[in-house]
This record gives C-alpha cells, structure tokens and sequence, in this order.
C-alpha cells in the first residue's frame, strides 16, 4: 500500500518529517501511553475494530493514534477544532502510520463538517470525541433530522438508504469523551433519551480533570496568550471567567507571573472559593472596566458580551480557552465595530467606539490556536484514559447501559500508579493495622 491508497485531506504531506521529528519528542513524555501501547501491541485488544477520533490533531493525538492501531484499530482521524490542527504531524500520520487523517488547520466550516462525514464514512465501531460533534452528528442521522446536520454531511446522509443510516449507527459499539463541553451535551441527549450507545466520560476521570484541565489548560492557556501578544503579565489585571478546573489552573498560573486576578463566576461554591483562594471576585461588568486581559473558561455561552466590550479599556485583550467561540460574543462585535485588522499572528484588532480591542485566535481555544495544547506529560494520563477506555468498550461495551459512564475507577488507579512510578514518585501503602482501623467503627477515642 502506498501513500496514495490511504484516504486523507491533509495540507501538505512533505511536512511529516518535521511531524514525525515532533511527535517523537512528546511521545518521550508520554511513558504510561508508552507501557499501554507495548501491551496493546501484544495483545491487540481492538483487533478488527473501526475507530473514528474527532481530536485535537497534535503530537499528543498523534502518540494515542499510533496506540489504537498498536493494538489492531483501524484508525481515522479529524479535527474536534478547526484551528488547532497541526499540519506537520497530520502529515506524519498518514505518511508514516496509514492513519486515515481529515484535517487542515484553519479550515473553514465547510471543510470543518466535510471531515466529520469523512471520519463517520469509515464506519466506526467505537468513536471518540472531544466536544460530541461525532457523536451528536450520529444521532441527528438515526433520528431522521437531517435538516440539522451541518454542510456536506447532509448530502451524504440523503443518499443513503434508511436502513443504511441506522446501520451506520447502530454499528457502534460505544465513544469517549474528552472534554467538559462535550460530557454536559451528551449527558442532555441521555437526559433527553436520545443517546443510543454507552459513552464513557473520559473527562471526569480523576487522572483526566485533575490534571489535564487544570495544570495542563492552565499553562498552556497563559502560553497562548504570551505567543499571540507578548504582553508582560506582571503588573497586568488578568481576568478569569469561570472558576472551574480549567480557570482555577489559568488563575494559578497568570498569579505565578504576578498579574493580578479577577475571578467571575456564576456559582457562588466557586465564587467562594475563588475568594478564599486570594483572588478578587466580582461581575463581569465590574471587571470589564479594569481588565487589561480577559479569558472565559466556561464552557457556556454568551459570557463575554457586547455591554463587557463596550466597558472595555482601550487596547483590552480578549481570548476563550473554553471548547466553543461561543463564550464571546463575537457576532455582536462584528456588527458593532469596525475590523478585524490583523495586529498580529493570532491577534485580530476591532474598533470599538474609538477604542482598540484585541481579539486572539478568533475566539478559539487559544492555547491550541496559538500555542501547542496541553503539555505531552499531561496529556500523557488523559490519553492514558482514553486508550484503556476503548479498550474497555471492546471488551465489555455490550454490557454497558445507553449512557453516560464514568471511567471505572480501577483504570484510573492504575492510570495514577503508573504515572507516579513514570515519574519516579513512591508512596506509602497502608499497613494492616491501617486498614483494620480504617475498617472499624468501634475503636474509641
Ligand atoms: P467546569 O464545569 O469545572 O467549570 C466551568 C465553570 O464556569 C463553573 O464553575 C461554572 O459555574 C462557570 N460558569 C458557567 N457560566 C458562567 C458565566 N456566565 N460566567 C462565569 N462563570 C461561569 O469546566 P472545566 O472543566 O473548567 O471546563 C471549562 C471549559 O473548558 C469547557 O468548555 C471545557 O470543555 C473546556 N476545556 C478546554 C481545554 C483547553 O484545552 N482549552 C481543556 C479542557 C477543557
């Protein structure tokens, strides 16, 4: 087989050197994907099975592509973003691997869906998602509301026959989950009744959240910022909206290089919390007015709105590292102001009512749009997950209800065990003594 016999819409296929060269370095920090995918390649637990991922495409996706098929999936891949798609390492894994890639970085919507349809094309046994869109655009098959689907996905569906498209559907043994935005969409479809096959929320998974959304989006969300602009963080207000995983991780690391933090939040747990841990807490119309730069990790709507920009400084800076644009309200803007002039690389400036405002990476997670993602190291445990999750809905996904599950927490202490031994990391274990006090009700005071 040839490079030309692998189905693929990547940009450039001479790059994959260099993607070959970069997906190694992170693979270094991925040891417990390593130790997964050495046993995988043993004992080929997805042996003849059809995987289609909607990922990130970075060396990281790269490390747990190459794991899936180490363990005998026949892999295709596109993009869950449409501006956070490496090239270089897109390249590499259809060159390299015979992973069958769909992704261009800054592809428009058109394309963005076109790859969707590619990915569902290939008949998937079990899918993987980062934000639902593989999963959602399934179900809008089977339930017959095509006039929801998204471009070139629609025309595709119409061709088919109705057995065809419940096939395409019930052919699928079960998904993952990456992402917080993508777990609250499908835990509405369970709600709803909607979800047909078993999902595991990779996302919640200690060794996932814990990690991946806090440490792993918090400094890779700063470094987005500083390689869009180059700002100097100390002295800045550095605004925060929403305290979750991810925006307690951003606040940690904006205070570490001595900007000052502004918390919003719509839950006063969180909001508390966020006062306790030393940051100042108020509403975003009170924060519009002093922030120098504001990011949303929400996971909502709306959360920046045209009345925030209007308060805004001159030369304000605006980003969302949340999984959807959606967060700013970007739509407003475009009808309000005058732009968008490219300042910079990532930075699109946009005349307000005589002031400057700057909006990074049109809105899109910009730790992927202008940065590289999550660190491999952290990445290393979600994918970690992710690769045992898949495993898991081969071996026992028929046992599984139509709903949303956690990653058994088995998998998680092992994930968590293997990291601590890959880092060098010993702990303690409990005695028998211990564990028979533990176990006790009556030993007094
Ligand atoms: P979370 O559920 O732990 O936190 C979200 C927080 O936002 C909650 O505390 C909620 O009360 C708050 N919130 C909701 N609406 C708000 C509003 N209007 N104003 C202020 N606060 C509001 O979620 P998590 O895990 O922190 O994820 C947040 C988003 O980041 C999701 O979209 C998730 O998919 C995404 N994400 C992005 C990553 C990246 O690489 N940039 C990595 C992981 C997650």
């Amino acid at each position: 087989m040839t490079v030309n016999d692998i189905p693929n819409d990547v940009k450039d296929l001479s790059l994959a050197d260099e993607g070959q060269r970069r997906t190694e370095w992170a693979e270094q920090f991925m040891p417990v994907l390593r130790q997964i995918r050495e046993r995988f390649a043993a004992e080929r637990p997805l042996e003849g099975k059809r995987l289609s991922a909607c990922l990130h495409v970075t060396t990281e996706t790269a490390n747990l592509a190459v794991t899936l098929q180490a363990g005998g999936a026949d892999v295709a891949l596109c993009a869950s973003n449409p501006l956070s798609t490496q090239d270089d390492v897109a390249a590499h894994l259809v060159r390299d691997h015979g992973i069958k890639v769909f992704a261009v970085k800054g592809e428009d919507k058109e394309s963005y869906y076109d790859h969707i349809r590619a990915a569902l094309a290939h008949r998937p046994d079990v899918t993987m998602d980062d934000g639902a869109d593989l999963v959602g655009a399934l179900h809008m098959i089977a339930l017959g509301r095509l006039d929801d689907l998204e471009g070139p996905v629609r025309p595709w569906v119409n061709a088919m026959s109705p057995d065809e498209r419940s096939a395409l559907l019930k052919a699928v043994i079960g998904s993952t989950e990456e992402t917080t935005t993508g777990v609250i969409r499908l835990r509405a479809m369970a709600e709803q009744g909607v979800l047909q096959f078993p999902v595991i929320a990779v996302n919640d998974s200690q060794t996932k959240h814990l990690f991946d959304n806090r440490y792993g989006t918090g400094q890779s969300t700063v470094d987005g910022i500083l390689r869009a602009t180059n700002i100097l963080l100390a002295g800045s207000t550095f605004v925060v909206a929403g305290y979750g995983w991810c925006g307690r991780g951003v606040a940690m690391r904006a205070r570490g290089g001595g900007a000052e933090v502004i918390v919003t939040e719509v839950d006063p747990l969180r909001a508390l919390e966020a006062r306790m841990d030393g940051y100042r807490v108020m509403p975003m119309a009170d924060a519009a007015r002093v922030g120098d730069v504001f990011v949303t990790l929400t996971g909502n709507a709306e959360v920046i709105r045209l009345e925030h920009m209007r308060l805004m400084k001159d030369g304000a800076i605006i980003a969302n590292s949340g999984h959807f644009n959606v967060e700013l309200d970007l739509e407003d803007l475009a009808q309000a102001a005058d732009g968008p002039r490219a300042a910079r690389q990532f930075v699109d400036e946009w005349l307000l009512e005589g002031k400057r405002l700057y909006v990074l990476g049109e809105g899109r997670l910009i730790n992927l749009a202008a940065a590289e993602g999550h660190p491999a190291s952290v990445m290393d445990m979600s994918f970690a997950n992710q690769a045992l999750a898949a495993e898991h809905l081969v071996t026992g996904g028929s046992m599984l209800s139509k709903a949303v599950h956690r990653v058994p927490v088995e998998i998680d202490e092992r994930v968590a065990e293997l990291k601590l031994a890959a880092l060098g990391v010993r702990i303690d274990s409990l005695t028998p003594a211990q564990q028979q006090y533990l176990a006790s009700w009556d030993a007094g005071t």
